[in-house]
């Protein structure tokens, strides 16, 4: 189902864009909704997309415990952003989820015509793969 715009509203990275830019996303993006408990994303395997959470809590699993993720926020960014990458991390539902859904050539739209999103994302993962690393910030 496509996304409809209202529910990329909910979306932090995305506020900074305009009606075209939003209209664009959605018409790229997937509606997905998940029961409690379902797995999205596994370590080990290759990146085919990501997801950006409209209702509901999803769980990381983190070589050093869990981080809880909700509405606004996203995952699945990582394995996107070479090649070659692999997942990092498990990802699962802990509450009935919805979310957006981007394949990797969206992703790699969006990133190409949206720079300040580009680099907000960027700003994240590259926090994540510190505090994965056990990188004190500070
Ligand atoms: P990816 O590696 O594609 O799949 C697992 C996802 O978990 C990863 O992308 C990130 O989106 C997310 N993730 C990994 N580590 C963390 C972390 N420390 N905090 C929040 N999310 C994370």
């Amino acid at each position: 189902m496509p996304a409809p715009v209202d529910a990329l509203r909910r979306v932090s990275l995305f506020v900074g864009l305009d009606d075209d830019a939003l209209s664009a996303i959605a018409a790229a993006a997937n509606d997905v909704e998940v029961p409690a408990g379902q797995l999205l994303v596994q370590p080990g395997q290759a990146g085919t997309g990501m997801f950006f959470v409209v209702d509901g809590t999803a769980v990381v699993e983190t070589k050093r415990g869990e981080v809880e993720l909700g509405p606004g926020q996203f995952f699945g960014e990582l394995a996107l952003m070479r090649p070659d990458a692999i997942r990092t991390a498990r990802v699962r539902a802990e509450t009935p989820l919805r979310c957006l859904a981007l394949d990797r050539a969206s992703f790699r739209t969006l990133v190409a015509t949206n720079p300040d999103v580009a680099a907000a994302m960027l700003e994240v993962a590259l926090g994540r793969l510190a505090e994965n690393a056990g990188v004190d910030d500070g």
